[in-house]
């Protein structure tokens, strides 16, 4: 058996992978060039620091037979792929690119690619299925979609499969207390409310009051890490196994509002911090939820974090933490 290749694996998602993966004995050999990654998040393996885009590095990689790739290596963040649509289509998709065709040429079994909602766009149902139209409306959610569909015109015609995962609104910790989100500059509700509940910021501002939603703020599918973690373990021994490529959403098919968000960290934290309503934000839109069944049936997911209060209480033991 050869080793499980996780790029970006000392990261916010990729970490809590690691670490499942090494709780079930992979040989894990971790490559991250640690921009946003932090080496102590990564609890199982090898840490190889450098980038995928160096082709010196994939050489070392390749070095060590790699029976499955986890690919969370990328850029992430909306706004900034506005104004450098050049990093995130190199970082997401030349990259990607890459290490898929050198995953091709070392005969590795299986590919998990990280994708996004964001995908999505404008979408003009608030349940989306996997077969529901795409139009990404910003370059971070073109430039994922556009390595998915590398990944399943190369899976077409060469011998790789690939578990495709598109990921909702990802939030809360590692129950251990060691993983979560890093870093200062917020922009994710789930984050901003943990910072306003522990008295980190003063305020939160809830971006729009006049969407079409139940109560006019935003309403999103909201995951926990740790239950997302675990679909990139099914997913992984599901391609080992010789299974085949998937598209697969990844949420529980519930959605919160701002408002709801808010109360909860307000109840979980006993802090009555002040929110601001506000105007909307540029490129947000009203309502995303996950149809996650295919998830369910394919590789037998089961979430079992899905109440909002485990979500939240997640979210603010880790924000006290740090
Ligand atoms: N929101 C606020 N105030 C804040 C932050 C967010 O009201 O301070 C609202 C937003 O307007 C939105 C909701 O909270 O209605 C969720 O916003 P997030 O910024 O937490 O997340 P997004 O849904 O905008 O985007 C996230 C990821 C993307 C991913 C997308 C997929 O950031 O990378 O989910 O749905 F593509």
């Amino acid at each position: 058996m050869g080793k499980i290749l996780v790029t970006g694996g000392a990261g916010y998602i990729g970490s809590h992978v690691v670490k499942k993966l090494g709780e079930e004995n992979f040989d894990i050999l971790v490559v991250d060039n640690l921009s946003n990654g932090y080496k102590e998040a990564v609890t199982y393996g090898e840490l190889l620091v450098g980038d995928i885009g160096d082709q010196k590095v994939l050489d070392k990689i390749f070095e060590n037979q790699i029976d499955g790739i986890l690919h969370f290596a990328g850029s992430i963040i909306v706004p900034e792929s506005v104004e450098k649509p050049e990093l995130y289509y190199q970082n997401n998709t030349e990259n990607s690119l890459k290490l898929i065709s050198r995953a091709v040429k070392e005969n590795v079994k299986g590919f998990i690619f990280s994708s996004t909602a964001a995908v999505y766009g404008e979408s003009k149902k608030e349940i989306v299925t996997e077969e529901d139209q795409v139009a990404p409306t910003n370059p971070y959610g073109a430039s994922k979609l556009m390595t998915e569909r590398m990944l399943q015109d190369i899976s077409n015609v060469r011998d790789l499969n690939y578990v495709i995962f598109r990921y909702f609104n990802v939030a809360g910790s590692s129950d251990c207390g060691k993983l979560g989100i890093r870093g200062e500059n917020a922009t994710h509700l789930m984050k901003v409310c943990a910072q306003a509940a522990t008295k980190k910021r003063e305020s939160m501002t809830i971006f729009g009051t006049d969407w079409d939603t139940k109560d006019g703020t935003g309403v999103r599918d909201y995951i926990h890490v740790e239950d997302l973690a675990d679909v990139h373990v099914l997913g992984i021994k599901h391609l080992l196994a010789g299974g085949d490529s998937a598209l697969l959403n990844c949420g529980y098919t519930q959605g919160y509002s701002v408002k709801e968000v808010v109360s909860e960290f307000k109840k979980v934290s006993g802090v009555d911090f002040s929110a601001i309503e506000g105007e909307r934000r540029a490129g947000d839109i009203g309502c995303l939820i996950a149809n996650s069944e295919k998830a369910k049936s394919l590789l037998g997911w089961t979430p079992k974090k899905n109440q909002i209060e485990t979500i939240v209480k997640s979210a603010f033991e880790w924000e006290k933490k740090i």
